[in-house]
């Protein structure tokens, strides 16, 4: 593939790339930029965080897991390019100095371009900006007060990068840029491989050594990244990445916007789509469960012909989604919904983990009756599931201590979960339980409610 972007402010051509060579590899490699540093190839660490942007802003993004095609127009900015063209160093560099933020410095320069994001976009949420970067010597307080020392600091002018544009509008078109596109090469192409935020695909190149064939880049279909209102309620495209995902859940359900700031990280939101989470079929996938309880539309799409289907069923079995060869995921619409949603996520870390279990919960009460309960869960089987026979118990009974106790039978008719090394069945099946308990206590008022979105 042919493409163009800018890299620390000048034009890169490249002819021929290879669709799968990584950012990080060709920085490192070819390149010959070794600040950029790379320490577990899969998304976890940020020690190779590069800031990428484009006329939409910029985000720090993970150069392991970027492939190089999707840069295509876009700006990059590496540690490199954070100081200025004299030496000059960045404000948040000169803060890491006088804060003592580095040791050993293996994770600095992924710190730094991290700070110089958060910096340059004006985001003063430095607990969530660095959630994606590890520290392994120095611990965090030292560069988190770094981070706050130069947060009232000018952006440097060097850092203002409009040719960024300028080098959009001037890229040769490489990959599908309308959903139509897409859905005309996919359904003549139905075995390539479908590539979003790669946040999934980057770790079968990474870890897996996958050879993947033929690949097709959706990061350019503008018409799949559209979030809006309709008379179905609101209509989110598959291209959303989970950064704008989570900005469109706070008011609307600050439960679910809570949950999305411990999905990954900074990097991760800022690349991974909805529609790749939805895709991808993982019985982990966090949207799923909220999803199902908010009795979620998905739009699938092959060719021309477009279906619409209710999103639990599209997961039919472990790695089995209801999706032709060459259909793909256009949208999915979340209905208005009066009602809370309620979503719990258990991980063994806080921040930038897996769920052992995700739980989401739309109870509708009446004169404190349960009219209608919606419950799913991921974590709990080989697909995001309702818990239908809970549901069932629970509905028509008032909400109170009896009706958990009286479902207390039916998680086993629901679930068998397994054991693995995120949680044993058992865990799982205690910790469901404890979830819809504590869906009650907060509607008493009694447990402490976790619904403040941080900035
Ligand atoms: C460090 C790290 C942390 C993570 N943390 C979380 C987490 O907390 N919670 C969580 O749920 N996930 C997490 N993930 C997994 C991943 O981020 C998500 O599954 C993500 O949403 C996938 O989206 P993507 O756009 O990156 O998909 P990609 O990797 O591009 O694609 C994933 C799959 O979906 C297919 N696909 C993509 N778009 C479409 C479409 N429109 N139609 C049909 N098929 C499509 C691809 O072909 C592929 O099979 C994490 C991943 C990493 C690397
Ligand atoms: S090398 Fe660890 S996130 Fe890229
Ligand atoms: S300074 Fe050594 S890992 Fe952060």
């Amino acid at each position: 593939m042919d493409i163009t972007f800018l890299l620390n402010g000048e034009t890169v051509a490249l002819r021929g790339v290879d669709p799968t060579a990584t950012l990080l590899d060709w920085l490192r490699g070819p390149r010959g930029l070794t600040g950029t540093k790379e320490g577990c190839n899969e998304g976890d660490c940020g020690a190779c965080t590069v800031m990428v942007a484009d006329d939409d802003g910029a985000k720090a993004l993970n150069a392991c897991i970027l492939f190089l095609p999707q840069l295509h127009g876009k700006a990059v900015r590496t540690v490199e390019g954070i100081s200025g063209p004299e030496g000059q160093l960045h404000p948040v560099q000169q803060a890491m100095i006088d804060h003592h933020g580095s040791q050993c410095g293996f994770c600095t320069p992924g710190f730094v371009v991290s700070m110089a994001t958060a910096h340059l976009n004006g985001d003063t949420g430095h607990d969530d900006a660095l959630a994606g970067n590890l520290c392994r010597c120095t611990g965090y307080a030292p560069i988190v007060r770094a981070a706050e020392a130069a947060a009232d600091a000018p952006v440097p002018d060097w850092m203002r990068d409009e040719a960024a544009l300028a080098a959009a509008e001037e890229s040769p078109r490489n990959a599908p840029e309308t959903a139509d596109e897409l859905a005309a090469l996919y359904a003549a192409q139905p075995d390539a491989t479908l590539v979003a935020g790669a946040t999934d695909v980057g770790l079968w190149v990474t870890k897996q050594m996958r050879a993947l064939g033929p690949v097709i880049f959706l990061n350019r279909c503008r018409d799949l990244q559209g979030i809006e209102e309709t008379d179905a309620g609101l209509r989110i495209g598959a291209g959303v990445t989970m950064d704008r995902v989570l900005v469109a859940m706070r008011d609307r359900h600050p439960g679910y916007a809570e949950m999305i700031r411990r999905y990954g990280s900074a990097q991760v939101r800022a690349a991974a789509t909805i529609g790749g989470n939805i895709a991808n079929g993982s019985p982990i996938g966090d949207n799923p469960p909220a999803l199902i309880a908010l009795g979620a539309s998905l739009h699938l799409r092959h060719g021309d012909t477009r279906r619409d289907l209710p999103i639990e069923d599209f997961f039919l079995d472990y790695g089995k989604q209801d999706r032709a060869p060459g259909e793909f995921v256009e949208a999915v619409t979340i209905p208005a919904q009066p009602d809370r949603l309620r979503v719990y996520k258990l991980s063994k870390r806080f921040d930038q983990d897996i769920s052992a279990v995700c739980g989401a919960f739309r109870i509708t009460l009446e004169n404190d009756v349960v009219t209608d309960a919606r419950i799913a869960f991921g974590g709990m089987a080989g697909i995001p599931k309702r818990a239908a026979h809970v549901e069932a118990a629970i509905t028509g009974r008032p909400w109170d201590e009896a009706t958990l106790a009286a479902a207390d039978e039916a998680w086993a008719h629901d679930f068998q979960p397994m054991s693995d090394m995120r949680a044993s069945a058992a865990y799982r099946l205690a910790t469901a339980r404890n979830m819809l308990r504590r869906a009650w206590l907060e509607d008493q008022g009694v447990a402490a409610n976790v619904l403040e979105v941080r900035a």
